[in-house]
């Protein structure tokens, strides 16, 4: 392991920040991957708390640190830190990575290119196509932005507090022309909505190791075409309840953690220039997997 650090002064280290960062596992990931590719950097998770950041970025200066990532609660904070950031990640206030060029830093989300790349994997058509999203969270614009850069044909957003997805939605409208359906996401509205989907994207925390609460209601599975493709956000389990029981149902399913490989191929091609491929996507899955089950023990 790390047989690419040589230790000297062009090492890098790549910080992912975020506060708290007990739950934080993609350095796992990212560190194969500078394996993989003879990178002569490191990752590890570093607890920053928003009113840190300012101290940070100063640091990173100094440090010469020239990428790094961030989480929670600091993908908004971070953006009056920042020279340029993409029109999606400013307006949804996400950004999830950070590079320097040529002396300015440059702020990109990921999260939508990571999910929508994770569903072409998939196999997915997402022309003219039906895709339901249930939560209106920090990622769900990012995705539907997406999904509009593949043209997709309608949008179904749902959510508990419909007031947030309406929120979602206008401002899809307003900056992108692109008209999103909000609703209450009640059982009714998701049986409705699930019939007619050619892809269901699942972005609230429900169902994910340590969230304290899981679906309390999953029939609108069954009310969906057998092409449907259901992708459930959160990476850790790698199967849940939800993909659990689409499986049961024979329906395609992709799960978080192949959204969090596709997301990290966006994001060294941003930084790195490199595309990471299946077989090595493959690899990191493994490596998270292996790294997920020696938390249990
Ligand atoms: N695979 C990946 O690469 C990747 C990347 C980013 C995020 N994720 C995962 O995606 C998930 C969503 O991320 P996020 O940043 O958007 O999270 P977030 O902002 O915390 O999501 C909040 C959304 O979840 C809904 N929600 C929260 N608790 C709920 C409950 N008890 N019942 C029903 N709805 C509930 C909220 O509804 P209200 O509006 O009603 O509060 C809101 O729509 C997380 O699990 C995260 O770990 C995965």
């Amino acid at each position: 392991m790390y047989s690419n650090l040589i230790c000297n002064y062009k090492t890098r280290l790549m910080p992912i920040i975020g506060y708290p960062m007990d739950h934080s596992n993609a350095a796992q990931v990212y560190n194969k991957l500078f394996e993989i590719y003879g990178l002569n950097k490191i990752m590890f998770p570093i607890e920053i708390k928003p009113e840190e950041l300012g101290d940070f970025v100063k640091a990173a200066k100094t440090l010469h640190i020239d990428t790094y990532t961030l989480t929670m609660p600091l993908k908004s904070a971070i953006i009056p830190y920042l020279d340029e950031v993409d029109p999606c990640s400013r307006v949804f206030r996400s950004v999830n990575i950070v590079k320097t060029v040529n002396g300015k830093t440059v702020g990109a989300g990921m999260d939508g290119k990571g999910c929508v790349g994770a569903l072409l994997s998939a196999g997915a058509s997402i022309e003219g196509s039906t895709a339901v999203l249930l939560g209106a969270g920090s990622i769900s614009g990012a995705i539907i932005y997406e999904l509009i850069q593949h043209k997709v044909g309608r949008v179904i957003l749902l959510n508990r507090t419909l007031a947030h997805a309406e929120d979602v939605a206008r401002i899809m409208e307003e900056n992108w022309g692109q008209k999103v359906e909000a609703l209450a996401a009640t059982p009714e509205n998701l049986d409705a909505a699930c019939a007619d989907a050619d892809l269901f994207i699942q972005c609230s925390p429900l169902g994910m190791y340590g969230f304290p609460q899981d679906h309390s209601y999953l029939g609108f599975l069954e009310k969906m075409k057998k092409t449907c493709i259901v992708l459930d956000c959160p990476v850790n389990p790698e199967y849940t309840t939800l993909l659990i029981r689409a499986r049961e149902l024979g329906l395609p399913i992709v799960s978080g953690m192949y959204m969090m490989l596709s997301q990290m191929t966006e994001i060294y091609d941003f930084c790195f220039g490199l595309r990471p491929g299946d077989k090595e996507k493959e690899e990191c899955r493994r490596v998270l997997v292996a790294y997920l089950d020696s938390l249990k023990k």
